[in-house]
């Protein structure tokens, strides 16, 4: 079937869905971007990523698209589009195309708005879970807004391609302190040596991820101990559990960090169960 993508007031066949040379998010990654898992149809986390869009926008002055309720519109047409049952819905603005100058351009340019979706093959996912994959460090090179959700993703990527490459599955970055800041595309935990649960405060300079903050809520309904806390390599490195979080990946147990195991290398059952709990909530109150 072939995929569909809305960009900028149009759905389009995605071999034709284009965006000007000069956009802004192509010339100089001046856009910022969500993500959403999908189940049955429906967008898991939404408020979460929908204010989290609205606080990166605001936070680089791009305007505000279009109003949440058409906004929500299109989300949802898309996936209807692309026939996706479970799977990741994508949102790009950017602040719009104009002649390439560094400064914003001129009041009233219209951002630019691009939607896509694609499936997910959900026991695929489950099958790499039940397994846990495979973590390597990488330093953090990134800017001092890691808080905004932009496109402006180098870093990430250069961080993920040297885990490919060394055969793991994430890259987590680590500060000049030797601490973890977060994943490439994720947020990181562990359950530390004394058995608590670990993962850095948002007052760093990293993503206030919303699939931790749901995670959050579940580990106090839970009761279970957390320490919003950084951690160095070396402690991730005797953990008795690691694992990460992140739209799409939901709770992924690691079990191993640079080729050392993490606990017996099976993921671990704090992990395990946060994941089930995780998916079970996000099932219940998608929209
Ligand atoms: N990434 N940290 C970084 C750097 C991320 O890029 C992401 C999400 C997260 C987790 O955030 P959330 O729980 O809100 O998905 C943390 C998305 C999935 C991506 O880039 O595809």
């Amino acid at each position: 079937m072939s995929r569909t993508a809305y960009v900028n007031g149009a759905y389009r066949p995605l071999s034709d869905a284009v965006i000007h040379v000069e956009d802004r998010g192509f010339q100089f990654a001046d856009g910022v971007y969500e993500v959403w898992s999908v189940f049955d149809g429906k967008m898991a986390d939404y408020d979460g990523h929908m204010t989290r869009l609205a606080r990166s926008l605001t936070e680089l002055r791009i305007d505000i698209p279009m109003t949440r309720q058409a906004l929500t519109r299109v989300l949802k047409e898309t996936i209807r589009r692309n026939r996706v049952h479970n799977g990741i819905v994508y949102l790009q603005v950017t602040r719009g195309t104009a002649r390439r100058d560094h400064p914003f351009p001129p009041e009233g340019t219209p951002p630019s708005v691009v939607v896509t979706a694609k499936s997910i093959d959900a026991r695929k996912s489950e099958a790499t879970a039940a397994k846990g994959v495979a973590v390597v460090t990488h330093p953090d090179i990134r800017w001092g807004r890691c808080d905004i959700k932009t496109v402006g993703l180098l870093p990430n990527v250069l961080a993920k391609q040297a885990a490919r490459d060394r055969g793991a599955y994430e890259a987590w970055m680590v500060d000049e302190m030797g601490l973890v800041t977060e994943g490439s595309s994720t947020n990181a935990w562990i359950v530390d040596e004394n058995g608590r649960l670990r993962t850095r405060d948002t007052q760093a300079n990293i993503l206030k991820g919303i699939t931790r903050t749901t995670l959050l809520e579940i580990i106090a309904e839970q009761g279970l101990e957390l320490d919003e806390r950084p951690f160095s390599v070396d402690e991730a490195k005797r953990a008795r559990e690691a694992f990460f979080t992140a739209a799409g990946a939901f709770v992924m147990p690691a079990v191993s960090i640079d080729g050392v195991r993490i606990g017996n290398g099976k993921p671990g059952p704090v992990a395990t169960r946060l994941r089930s709990r995780y998916l079970e909530v996000a099932r219940r109150d998608a929209v």
